[in-house]
């Protein structure tokens, strides 16, 4: 297990955040940087109803944590109704949590449009031929609108209007580490003022 965080070493937590991104970079065979995007939407019964689904996060830092995805999505029209949202990272192998939560905003479309042009070809099509979460009749539907797209983009793939980088930036972050008998090392940063106050919680 790493062990490489004296308590309360850091004034502000995207320093701990990034040196745990960069452990786990080192470390999981598989898209480090997933985690689960929380999000409040409308149950049936018009209640609040929360709901979860893995995303990647694309940057982290002081200016926010970047995920990108179909405006219209569930989880894009959640966001646009409740701008709100809980992100969770788990590494498994390391034993290792990071929550945070707070308020999301839109990224600067010249942000998401230099992000757009580094994917693959194939992930720019599917942008424009997926009505993300909309019910899809059958494979062969979505493979004719994949084919509509590359005939109509020959040449560079701009992005979609209806994809984007939405911007959680988090009001509090914790730092969640497993030790032995389940005592585990918890720090939580709440923003107070221009900085951060960190306490420890019990596990
Ligand atoms: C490892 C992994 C990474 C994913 N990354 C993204 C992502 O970055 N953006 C995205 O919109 N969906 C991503 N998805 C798919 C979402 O989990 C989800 O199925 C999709 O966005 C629809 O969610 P919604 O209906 O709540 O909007 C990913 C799924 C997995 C398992």
């Amino acid at each position: 297990m790493p062990d490489r965080l004296p308590p309360i070493a850091f004034a502000e937590p995207f320093e701990r955040f990034a040196l745990w991104m960069a452990d786990a970079e080192a470390s999981e065979p598989n898209d480090p940087n997933a985690c689960a995007l929380a999000t409040v939407g409308t149950g049936a019964d018009g209640l609040p109803e929360p709901d979860v689904r893995i995303v990647l996060c694309k940057a982290w830092g002081p200016e926010g944590f970047v995920i990108y995805t179909n405006l219209a999505s569930a989880k894009g029209r959640q966001l646009a109704a409740c701008p709100r949202a809980a992100l969770d990272f788990h590494w498994k192998s390391l034993r290792r949590q990071v929550r945070l939560a707070g308020p999301v905003g839109p990224l600067a479309d010249e942000v998401a449009d230099a992000y757009f042009a580094t994917r693959p070809r194939a992930s720019q099509l599917s942008a424009w031929a997926s009505r993300q979460s909309g019910t899809l009749e059958s494979r062969a539907v979505f493979e004719a609108a994949l084919a509509e797209a590359d005939r109509r983009f020959p040449g560079p793939v701009p992005r979609p209007p209806h994809w984007s980088g939405i911007v959680v930036m988090p009001q509090w972050i914790e730092f969640w580490e497993d030790r032995p008998g389940r005592q585990h090392h918890r720090e939580r940063y709440d923003r107070a003022g221009e900085g951060w106050e960190m306490r420890l919680l019990y596990p």
